[in-house]
């Protein structure tokens, strides 16, 4: 479809789009960069504007090679035995990280650094190299997708990597919710939508995605 088209077209040349899930999942639209394409600027962008958790997802095969758990996996604690969401079998929550050169970690260009060399590394993902230049815990949440990518889940996390991967952009993509600042919950898709408009920021369904990508 044309959202589609206009989704990988912003991506290619490292422009963020919004990708609402799907109405019987979470029903959230996040504002999904290329993790290369991240500034400073769109770090301010995504916590002023996304508001919800700055995550950079990897792929599947990435995240293996860069030796990335599924932190439920390995969370040792009476909290972690049971996992129960209600939108979906699992989290994809890894690592969280910070690159070494950052200070603080949290500040916009400690963050952008972070997310743009986690680019670079999913490029080309060594895992001695990762070691040497990133630590963990962090500031930035890894988030690792399913093997299969969209055939085994439709998180965002998949549906970012997808378009990554139709986009030639490497398999790293930072998401952020869309949060409603009168209601403190989802920002409904309409208004991601019209957000989107104002903004010249493409918004695309998760099922288009699905259609077009799997
Ligand atoms: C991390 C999350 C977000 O929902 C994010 O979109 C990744 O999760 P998923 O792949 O399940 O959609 O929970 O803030
Ligand atoms: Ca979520
Ligand atoms: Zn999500």
């Amino acid at each position: 479809s044309s959202t589609v088209d206009a989704a990988i077209t912003a991506f290619r040349a490292g422009q963020p789009v919004l990708i609402h899930d799907a109405a019987d999942r979470e029903g959230e639209t996040d504002l999904v960069y290329p993790a290369g394409g991240v500034t400073p600027d769109a770090v301010a962008r995504l916590r002023n504007d996304a508001g919800g958790l700055i995550c950079t997802a990897l792929s599947h095969e990435v995240a293996e090679t860069l030796e990335l758990p599924f932190l439920q996996e390995t969370i040792d604690h009476p909290l972690a035995a049971d996992h129960d969401l209600d939108y979906d079998e699992r989290s994809s929550f890894s690592l969280t990280v910070n690159h070494r050169d950052t200070f603080t970690g949290i500040t916009d260009e400690d963050r952008a650094l972070t997310i743009t060399e986690l680019a670079s590394v999913a490029a080309d993902p060594d895992v001695e190299t990762f070691a040497e230049e990133f630590r963990a815990p962090g500031h930035v949440h890894l988030l690792k997708a399913a093997p299969n990518l969209l055939a085994d889940r439709m998180g965002h996390t998949e549906l970012g990597i997808a378009l990554a991967d139709a986009a030639d952009q490497a398999p790293a993509v930072v998401v952020c919710e869309m949060l409603d600042d009168e209601t403190g919950k989802a920002l409904p898709p309409a208004a991601a939508q019209a957000y989107g408009e104002r903004n010249d920021i493409p918004y695309v369904e998760g099922r288009d995605l699905v259609e077009r990508l799997s």
